[in-house]
């Protein structure tokens, strides 16, 4: 029968320890919102010894988050007094609270950082956890840099902190330095020694991603009887990062044979939750991050997007449903094959042209592409209208009068910033200007002026890539209309241009899909 292996959320704790990616109270609270509904098990808020904003934003999180028992709230300390007394009066509001306390165990930790004997630590730790069962039941003790400590007295220290009242035993590879055979090796000789000493304790790992295995050795651990894995929301954490949440639950869920455990995690919200942690930390997610990178459901050869079209399980392990995002779909670019331009035209209603006339549609198609690098629905229609006219054929497509144009634009940066556009619409020309709070938003209200679309913009992303002295603007945007999300990109060297012409891709795509009698 498949066990279930807990999920314990360090985000707000290890996660927020990356440099810059610290949190006010509101947007914590938030975070911890989300992960209740992501379905994690235990969320670590924070450590509330570390400044008084972070004892009230745990406090705040176990009162507003922790308040049904579905889920446990914690917070680190150090086995001192004085760090247990901040995570009990923090955590105690939660329903169901939890003391979670690190000491080292390894040689270095024990001799270098604390100048101590082996047994003057045991003893600390073993009194820290006796003072933290007066406060309460569940108490997690952590083996700071267990993977790099003596096996043996690593045992003795979990034996000796089981018997003062531990309830969860939790094994960090804190440099990120374990291989996954010698991790899993660890852990079931653990785990043997653990459940004949007392099979109610729970067996957790901790991994860091120094040398790229922090998924790989928090999986290994699963295989070899851990009860409980740490993690964060796209791997973030202490340098490089730790295990990342969506890629340890998808792996056990894709290869559910092979583990033969599951989690709580809804799946669904995977995307959500990366969302919020990347924005609201202003840590961007690798775009070939596994799971949450963008790319990660991306498809843009040639080869695979015909692959795919003839049978998806060609090259797909998962749904992107299952993670939160929209259905597959396929990224027309220079790259792409005859299969997937004949597939987009067709789903468009173009499915008569000869062989001969496709070929120059899509001669059309990767001069367009070229010069836009995505092509879009409605950069399709003028293709096949260019098509039509250049053959003097009747223009059966019809939609490219629709279909917005940039001509001009002007955005001025001072105390009130103002734009200015000029646009086209088949025959017709118009102009608009704004005031905003910044100089997208005044942009994009004199766009909105002249299109008179009533689209919200959720999500704007700008990057810039530098080639020798030349810089190049890359602007993503996300815009709502009527409860549907719409994506669209633009590249150019003017930064504002670029955000103008994804807007603009954008509303054309709405014009496409809606028909929408504008103007
Ligand atoms: O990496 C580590 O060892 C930690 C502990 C506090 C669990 O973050
Ligand atoms: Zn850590």
């Amino acid at each position: 029968m498949a066990r279930k292996i807990w999920v314990f959320d360090t985000t707000l704790r290890d996660g927020e320890q990356v440099p810059g990616a610290k949190l006010n109270q509101f947007e914590k609270l938030e975070v911890a919102q989300q992960l209740k509904k992501l379905g994690v098990d235990i969320i670590e808020a924070g450590f509330p010894a570390s400044s008084t904003g972070d004892f009230h934003a745990v406090k705040e999180i176990a009162e507003k988050v922790g308040n049904t028992n579905d889920i446990m709230i914690t917070a680190l300390a150090r086995a001192v007094k004085s760090d247990i007394d901040a995570v009990y009066n923090s955590v105690k509001h939660a329903e169901k609270p939890l003391i979670h306390m690190v000491l080292g165990t390894s040689d270095i930790h024990v001799e270098k950082k604390f100048g101590k004997s082996k047994n003057q630590i045991l003893d600390i730790g073993v009194e820290a956890v006796k003072y933290a069962k007066s406060l309460l039941p569940d108490v997690q003790y952590s083996t700071e840099d267990a993977s790099r400590s003596d096996f043996e007295y690593l045992w003795k220290t979990i034996e000796a902190v089981v018997k003062a009242g531990a309830t969860m035993i939790n094994v960090p590879d804190t440099v990120g330095y374990a291989e996954p055979e010698e991790f899993g090796n660890l852990i079931c000789r653990l785990n043997d020694r653990l459940k004949n000493l007392n099979d109610q304790v729970l067996l957790s790992v901790h991994c860091h991603n120094d040398l790229g295995m922090a998924t790989a050795n928090t999986l290994a651990a699963i295989k070899n009887g851990a009860d409980k894995v740490e993690c964060t929301i796209n791997g973030i954490g202490e340098r490089a990062g730790n295990a990342a949440l969506e890629e340890v639950v998808m792996a056990m869920n894709t290869r559910s044979t092979l583990y033969n455990a599951y989690t709580n995690i809804n799946t669904q919200e995977i995307m959500n939750t990366s969302r919020l942690v990347s924005s609201f930390m202003g840590l961007d997610v690798q775009v070939n991050k596994a799971i949450t990178g963008e790319n990660a459901f991306a498809h843009s050869s040639g080869i695979h997007q015909d692959g795919l079209l003839k049978s998806r399980d060609a090259y797909e392990i998962i749904s992107p449903i299952e993670v939160g995002l929209d259905d597959m779909e396929l990224v027309l670019t220079a790259r792409s094959g005859r299969h997937a331009v004949k597939n987009a035209l067709e789903k468009l209603g173009f499915d008569t042209f000869t062989d001969l006339q496709f070929e120059e549609i899509f001669s059309g198609f990767l001069a367009m592409a070229d010069e836009k690098k995505e092509v879009y629905n409605h950069d399709l229609y003028i293709i096949v209208e260019n098509f039509f006219n250049e053959n003097n054929l009747s223009n059966q497509a019809g939609m490219s009068e629709n279909f917005f144009e940039l001509m001009d634009l002007q955005v001025i940066n001072n105390t009130r910033p103002s734009a200015s556009v000029t646009m086209k619409k088949g025959d017709q020309i118009f102009e608009a200007s704004a005031v905003g709070f910044s100089p997208i938003d005044a942009l994009y209200s004199a766009i909105m002026k002249v299109c008179q679309i009533d689209a919200q913009l959720t999500e704007y992303n700008i990057s810039c890539i530098s080639r020798g002295t030349e810089e190049v603007g890359k602007v993503k945007i996300q815009v709502e209309f009527r409860e549907e999300k719409y994506t669209a990109k633009a590249t150019d060297a003017d930064m504002m241009k670029a955000s103008a012409l994804a807007m603009i891709n954008a509303i054309n795509n709405i014009v496409v899909d809606h028909l929408v009698p504008v103007r």
